[in-house]
Formats: C-alpha cells, structure tokens, sequence
C-alpha cells in the first residue's frame, strides 16, 4: 500500500496511508516515525499542537531518503484565526520541522479546542484569514498544498466563497460507526480529498464483537479492516501505530470489502457517543486537543 496515492485537485501527490501521531511524544515519536519510514510508510502526519513535529522532523533527516519521497503533514494550531498570527505559526512550524517546505499545512479546528462543544460561533472570518496565510505560503512555494480539518459543510463554503485556493484535503473522525457519508459526498464533489483520522477509532473498536467476526470473515485483524473500509471510501487513511507489529500489519491491506459489508460499515451503530453539536469525542468531559 505504500506506493499508491491519491492526486490531490493541485496535481500533487499524496500516499493513500500515512502514519498518524497524536500522542507520541519524548521520543515515542522518534521512534515510531524511523521505523516508520524505514519499513516503507511515506506519509506521516503531525500537527503543531502534537509538539512532536521536531521528532518528526529529525526522523526525517536521519532516514537520508530524498526530501521528495516523503509526505508531510502538518496543522495550523486551533487557537489561531488571523493572518500575521498564522504566519507566525507557519515560519515557526518550518522551522521546528526543519524542513525547507511543508507537503501538506492544514488549519487543524474552524474553532479553537476549547470552544468545541462549548459555543457555536464557527470563526468565518478568523478561519479566511489564517486559510489566506497559508494560500500566501503555498503560492511561495513553501507549502506543496493547503486545506482543512473538522470543516463542516458550512465551515467550507465559507473558504469557497472568500479563498482563492480550494482545499485539497478535508481531514475529518471517520472511522466504522462514524462515517459523515454527506460530508464526504460533499467534499468529493468539490474535488476535496478525505482524509480519514482516528481510523481505528482510538483503539475502542477493536473489541466490538461483531466487527471481529466480519474481520474473521476476511481472514483480516479488525485494524485491517477498518482501515482499509477508510480506503475504500476514498479517503486517506491515518493510523497511528506505535510498535513495529502495528506499523507492518496495518499496510497489508490488499483485500477488498464488499459492497454489501461496505453498506453495514457505513451503517454500523455508533460505538461511542461523540457529543450532539459535533463530532468531537469528550471523554468523560474532559477536551481533548488534538
Ligand atoms: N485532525 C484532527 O483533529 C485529528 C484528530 C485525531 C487524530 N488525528 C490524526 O489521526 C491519527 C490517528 O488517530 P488516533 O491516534 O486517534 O487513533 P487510531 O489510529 O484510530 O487508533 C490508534 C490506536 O490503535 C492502535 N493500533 C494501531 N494499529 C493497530 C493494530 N494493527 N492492532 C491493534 N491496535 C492497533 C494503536 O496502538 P499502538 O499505538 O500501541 O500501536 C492506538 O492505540 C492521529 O495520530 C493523528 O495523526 C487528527
């Protein structure tokens, strides 16, 4: 799986399986990402916010493959909605990366983490202004491709209708038992690539009995499974795997779902309560900034 990829609406391409990093920090990160890179993974996505873009950074450097074979991913920080700010957080993002351009820079929440299911003020013009920062940096070259990530409907058409740049990618919680189908449907109408997070649902499917035994049916783990149910949506898929067996299993993912299975996925009952005014999970109350 390695060597396929999507082609982002700017031509770019972009591995279809890339390694998530929420979490891996203190030199899990490090780590992770060697192995990562060294079995063959070329997609690795970070985030200001993770504060493990240095450890990505330097895992990069030290893997001595071309520049070029490796996509990057990262997140303008929730908190920032306006232009010279996200500039700032751009250069900073260069610089702790210590890369001499980003694959791939995302605004990471239309609204800061700490307003996510609190308010329902979506940022329209803060969101236009941090999004015309990183139109500023990809047409200097500095950024290969922009987009978004948790942007409803309403949170895009708001960049359609003031950005010059459609986003390349919507990274949105898309996992078995969560799939926003007319989200999706809308961002694959305006060429806007799906990018799959938390594929595997944090972990918490890997219990559920009856995903177990259509995973059986496959002769497939249940992380196979859901990740590849995520491709076959069309979406980039974005594991995070933090052991060597995890890396290695979770790119054998040459079997395919039906569509009747594909059908019950997309159906399948919610797992866990994300929370009514939107999909981010609060566990046990407590926000989570990712
Ligand atoms: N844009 C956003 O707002 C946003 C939000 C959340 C996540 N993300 C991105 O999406 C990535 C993935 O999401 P996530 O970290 O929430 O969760 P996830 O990928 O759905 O699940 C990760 C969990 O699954 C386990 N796992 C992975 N492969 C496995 C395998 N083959 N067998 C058994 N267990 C396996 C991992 O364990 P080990 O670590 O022990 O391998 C970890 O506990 C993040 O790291 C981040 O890059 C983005």
């Amino acid at each position: 799986m390695f060597n396929e990829s999507y082609v982002l609406n700017n031509g770019v391409s972009i591995p279809k399986l890339g390694l998530g990093t929420w979490q891996m920090r203190e030199g899990k990160c490090l780590t992770a990402v060697s192995n990562a890179l060294a079995m063959g993974y070329r997609h690795i996505d970070t985030a200001e916010a993770y504060k493990n873009e240095m450890e990505v950074g330097i895992a990069v450097r030290a893997s001595a493959l071309p520049r070029e074979e490796i996509f990057i991913t990262t997140k303008l920080d929730s908190s920032v909605k306006d232009y010279e700010k996200a500039k700032e957080y751009i250069e900073e993002s260069l610089h702790v990366l210590g890369l001499d351009y980003i694959d791939l820079m995302i605004i990471h929440s239309p609204q800061p983490w700490t307003e996510v299911n609190v308010s329902d003020y979506r940022y329209p013009e803060g969101n236009v202004a941090a999004y015309k920062a990183l139109e500023d940096y990809y047409k200097a070259g500095k950024i290969r491709a922009i987009g978004v990530s948790n942007f409803r409907i309403e949170d895009l058409e708001n960049i359609l209708a003031h950005c010059e740049v459609v986003p390349a990618v919507n990274q949105i919680l898309c996992h078995i038992s969560n799939t926003p189908l007319e989200l999706i449907e809308y961002c694959q109408q305006k060429g806007i690539l799906i990018e799959a997070y938390s594929p595997i649902a944090h972990g918490e499917i890997l219990q559920n009995e009856k995903i177990a035994a259509m995973a059986k049916k496959y002769k497939v783990s249940v992380a196979r499974l859901c990740i590849r149910y995520c491709l076959q949506l069309g979406a980039v898929a974005l594991p995070k795997a933090s052991s060597r067996d995890h890396l290695s299993e979770n790119d054998d993912l040459h079997f395919t779902i039906s569509a009747e299975d594909m059908q019950i996925l997309k159906d399948f009952e919610p797992i866990r309560d994300y929370g009514e005014s939107s999909r981010f999970p609060a566990f046990g109350g407590r926000k989570l900034e990712y």
